[in-house]
């Protein structure tokens, strides 16, 4: 049986998808100060590698990083509603702009918002 990787077309469909998700963190006024690197491409390869793990394609993402842990990884960031908020916003759009079936796209949608909502870690 072919993995989602596979069936939502591989390494192309989740490099284009974080080079969009990430051409919108570019602009938002509360992600991108987030990001302690001037060049977002190395934070963008590794939600790139982590995705496509997490969807059975290549292990890389764990030789470079080891276990995933998000929870901890997050840990120390502000994670309150708005910047959730502003990752799913980038997020949504990345996926509208891409061309996909639409299951498989409603598929990968509930994985990243129930995924983003896993990471707050603010009270309101
Ligand atoms: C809820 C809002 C979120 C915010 C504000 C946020 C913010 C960040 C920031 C600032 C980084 C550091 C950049 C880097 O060095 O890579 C990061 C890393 C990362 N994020 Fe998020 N993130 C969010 C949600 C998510 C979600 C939902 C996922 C997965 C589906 C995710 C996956 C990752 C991964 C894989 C890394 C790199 C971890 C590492 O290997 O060091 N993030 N995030």
């Amino acid at each position: 049986m072919n993995t989602f990787y596979e069936r939502v077309g591989g390494e192309k469909t989740f490099e284009e998808l974080v080079t969009r998700f990430y051409a919108h963190v570019a602009t938002n006024p509360i992600l991108r100060p987030m990001y302690a690197e001037e060049d977002l491409k190395p934070a963008a390869r590794r939600l790139q590698m982590f995705l496509e793990q997490y969807w059975g394609g290549p292990s890389t993402y764990s030789e470079e990083r080891g276990h995933p842990r998000l929870r901890i990884r997050h840990g120390g960031f502000h994670i309150d509603t708005s910047a959730r908020d502003a990752w799913v916003s980038c997020m949504r759009s990345a996926v509208d702009e891409m061309i996909l079936a639409a299951d498989l796209k409603q598929e990968l949608w509930d994985y990243l918002e129930a995924a983003a909502t896993h990471l707050l870690n603010q009270p309101d």
